[in-house]
């Protein structure tokens, strides 16, 4: 069988590699990758790691890209794919724009979709946006949903979805962290090794959602600067999406604060170790939500809505919102008061348990072969 995996940014790449390399060792199945290049360094980084060599790159990538623009050149470069591969099956992962043009594409040539990380709701259509259309959209047009938890899979069946096509999977993002974690570790950034991870107070930010662009994010960072100013024993590290309107306000906050380390995104394998020596991670990123309480680390989400419910069921995360004074109090809460900090940082894995990709594999090839069966 021929199966064809598309992604084009860095979380969809992150949560595929395990599946393309599940795929890559199943005697039987041609595997394919295509990728489109909505992110383009920020998906290479990841595709090196994995040592994923696309088949196809439709290249899309323009700086400034509108959500047109990624949906038109998607859809355009894939439809070439699609006719001459003719794959069995297509996968998608998530809810970006590549996610929605990949499965819209499928449709449109009679592919079959396996949707990875199906039914992740926040009940709020313009947010995160255009995330939660792109997922419903996808769930949509597609035949087999790799729900990552019972919750998710909840979702679908509350959407009237028929339950023998969802299948509790788990997260791939976990299989992808038992690639990429290392007990012992030596950054290649001078900034990081130099870091006293012992005894300082490292907050590593991540922010870079379309809802939180402008004044929700000057918020949430002049937050953050007022409990560096407070703190002498915290320093702060953030890897700054390359996102220029993230940029932008990055630099009018953050400028002459040298207790925050503005860096370059890093690699998966470094920041995933970061994650793992740092002290509190206040994020508004999908994917982070999901490692940190695997780490056994607290988790500040600065977003109004999360789809990611577990890890605040398990007291690991905390939605605060964007405001001011939440992002103030929460981190001034888990920095000294140490029966907080202790209450939120165990380790939980509601996410998965590091086989989703082989179990995701394994359901792809067994229904193709029914489907063999039930033809002849
Ligand atoms: C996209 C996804 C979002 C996901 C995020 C992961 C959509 C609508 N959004 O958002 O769901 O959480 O990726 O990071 O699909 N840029 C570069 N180089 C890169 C990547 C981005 O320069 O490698 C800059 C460009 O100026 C680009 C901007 O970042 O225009 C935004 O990139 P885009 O893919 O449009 O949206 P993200 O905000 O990254
Ligand atoms: N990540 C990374 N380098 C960075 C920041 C994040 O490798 O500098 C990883 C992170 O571990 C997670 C994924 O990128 O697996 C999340 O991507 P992002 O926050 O861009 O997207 P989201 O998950 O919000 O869609």
């Amino acid at each position: 069988m021929k199966v064809l995996t598309v992604f084009g940014t860095r979380p969809e790449a992150i949560k595929m590699a395990p599946i393309v390399l599940e795929l890559n060792r199943r005697e039987g199945v041609e595997s394919y990758v295509a990728v489109t290049g909505q992110h383009r360094q920020m998906l290479d980084q990841v595709l090196e790691i994995f040592k994923i060599k696309p088949d196809y790159d439709l290249n899309i990538f323009q700086p400034g890209q509108s959500l047109t623009d990624i949906t038109v050149r998607s859809l355009r470069g894939l439809e070439e794919i699609l006719s001459e591969l003719k794959p069995d099956v297509l996968l998608v992962q998530g809810d970006t724009t590549t996610v929605f043009a990949g499965s819209l594409s499928a449709f449109y040539h009679g592919v079959k979709i396996g949707h990875v990380e199906a039914g992740l709701r926040s009940h709020n259509l313009y947010s995160p946006f255009p995330e939660e259309a792109n997922r419903k959209l996808t769930g949509v047009l597609s035949n087999y949903h790799f729900a990552p938890t019972q919750s998710n899979k909840d979702n679908l069946l509350k959407e009237g979805y028929p339950e023998e096509n969802i299948y509790i999977t788990g997260n791939t993002v976990i299989d992808a962290l038992a690639y990429t974690k290392r007990e012992e570790y030596i950054f290649e950034d001078e900034i990081l090794n130099q870091l006293d991870f012992e005894n300082k107070k490292v907050i590593l930010l991540t922010c870079h959602r379309r809802e939180n662009l402008g004044a929700p994010m000057e918020r949430i960072f002049q937050g953050v600067r007022d409990i560096v100013e407070q703190n002498e024993d915290v320093e702060v590290v953030f890897p700054v999406h390359l996102n220029p309107k993230v940029r932008e306000i990055a630099e009018k906050i953050f400028g002459d604060c040298n207790r925050v380390h503005r860096i370059e995104p890093l690699d998966y394998l470094p920041f995933s170790n970061l994650i793992m020596r740092s002290h509190i991670i206040v994020t508004d990123s999908g994917g982070i939500q999901e490692e940190a309480p695997y780490f056994g680390k607290p988790v500040l989400v600065v977003r109004e809505e999360t789809e990611r419910w577990e890890g605040v069921e398990a007291g690991t995360a905390r939605l605060l919102g964007t405001s001011y004074e939440k992002v103030v109090e929460d981190l001034d809460e888990l920095l000294h008061n140490e029966e907080a900090y202790k209450e939120m940082a165990h380790a939980i894995n509601p996410y998965g348990d590091g086989k989703s990709a082989q179990r995701i594999v394994d359901i792809v090839v067994e229904n193709h072969r029914e489907s063999g069966k039930n033809e002849e």
